[in-house]
């Protein structure tokens, strides 16, 4: 493995994780179906303000889970950002269904409300949009455009746990939201997913998605007597453990948040100073949780130049997103030509990632923009 001087992320933990963990491994039972994985979900439906909430194995699976019980699949279209993780988008696919890619807006990177409308066909039957890097999209402005047109909305927030637009949590506006809590984001439990909507009917369904099917009243190891099967299933379930690490990292998220905030300003004031930097965007209405800090250059060239500048100075940095659309897969199983989504693909050649995470030191933070300073210090056109 490379020694990054600056890798891109790095976890925050405390005694209180391992506590937790210590407690229940301890315990020697229970380390599937435990009650601190319900515990988990309450205290996430809580933070979120909503009804409902499932923890899962995976953001993917909730993905999955959550299309599954909107029963969409084949025939029906699903309007998808291209801009995006490439889960959003196989997750339409794992149901048989077609993404059909639409153009982001060049604020918060996410789905453009004011193009949906010209996208829906007699076959568009739901909504993804994305939160890009800890932003919220234009959640309230996308609903607008769907209303009254039966559409799901469905929120990929896999990115987002924490943010909130205009007053509210992200995760507690979409007919359905999923998070993921896999290694690089802002609450992690190493591997992990939850879903969070206010239908007690989705609700249900996918508990049962989650788990072969079955309905449990009671904790299906700890019950001698026969299950009830009422439909298919996987196995999607969360660990006993993975929810301790969720309901402990849960508790000093709002801190964490605040750590990256300080940093993303102290970067922002820093690296503003070039005009060939466009830094992330903050604001009353969008609260920016900095999952990521995503700058823009002005073109690829540039872009590519101090990607590997950074890279040879030992700073990880990375290119959140190349378009899904352009990926060989999706190229070539749809016929798709370049050209087709140029505002994604414009802003795909501006991005790059640059680290942030809680613990960043100011000798850290002063290593990254002073790398950046000599590289346009040095920089030819
Ligand atoms: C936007 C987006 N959607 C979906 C996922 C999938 O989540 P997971 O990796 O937990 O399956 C991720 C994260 O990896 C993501 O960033």
């Amino acid at each position: 493995m490379h020694e990054w001087k600056i890798p891109l992320y790095k976890i925050y933990t405390d005694d209180e994780d391992l506590a937790l963990i210590t407690k229940i491994i301890k315990r020697g039972n229970r380390w599937a179906i435990g009650p601190e994985i319900e515990q988990f979900e309450n205290a996430l439906k809580n933070y979120v303000g909503c009804e409902y909430c499932l923890a899962l194995n995976s953001g993917t699976s909730a993905l999955h889970a959550s299309l599954l019980a909107y029963e969409l699949g084949k025939n029906d279209e699903i309007i998808v950002p291209s801009f995006t993780f490439i889960s959003t988008v196989n997750s339409v696919l794992f149901v048989n269904a077609k993404p059909d890619f639409a153009e982001i807006e060049e604020e918060n990177l996410g789905l453009d409300p004011q193009l949906i409308q010209k996208k829906l066909t007699d076959k568009t039957k739901a909504i993804m949009p994305m939160d890009c890097g800890g932003l919220s999209c234009k959640i309230f402005e996308i609903k607008k455009q769907i209303e009254d047109t039966g559409l799901v909305l469905i929120e990929d927030a896999a990115e987002a746990l924490g943010s909130s637009v205009k007053g509210t949590k992200v995760g507690s506006n979409a007919d359905t939201s999923i998070f993921s809590f896999t290694g690089n984001k802002v609450l992690t439990t190493g591997e992990g997913g939850a879903i969070t909507t206010n239908s007690r009917e989705i609700y249900e369904k996918i508990k049962q998605i989650r788990s072969h099917g079955r309905i449990d009243k009671f904790d299906y190891f700890s019950n001698p007597h026969e299950a009830n099967y009422q439909g298919i299933g996987y196995n999607w379930r969360m660990s006993t453990i993975t929810a301790c690490l969720g309901i402990t990292q849960l508790e000093k998220l709002d801190k964490i948040v605040k750590m990256r905030q300080k940093h993303a300003s102290f970067l922002s004031g820093r690296l503003s100073k070039h005009p060939q930097i466009q830094v992330p965007t903050h604001s009353s209405e969008y609260d920016h949780i900095y999952q990521m800090y995503t700058i823009r250059l002005p073109n690829k060239i540039i872009r590519d130049k101090l990607h590997s500048h950074l890279l040879a100075d030992g700073i990880f940095s990375k290119v959140y997103f190349y378009p899904i659309h352009l990926t060989d897969f999706y190229k070539n199983k749809f016929s798709i030509e370049a050209g087709v989504l140029p505002v994604t693909e414009k802003i795909a050649e501006q991005v790059l990632t640059l680290p942030i995470y809680p613990n960043m030191t100011v000798e850290e933070k002063n290593l990254l923009t002073e790398s950046i300073d000599r590289f346009f210090e040095t920089l030819e056109y």
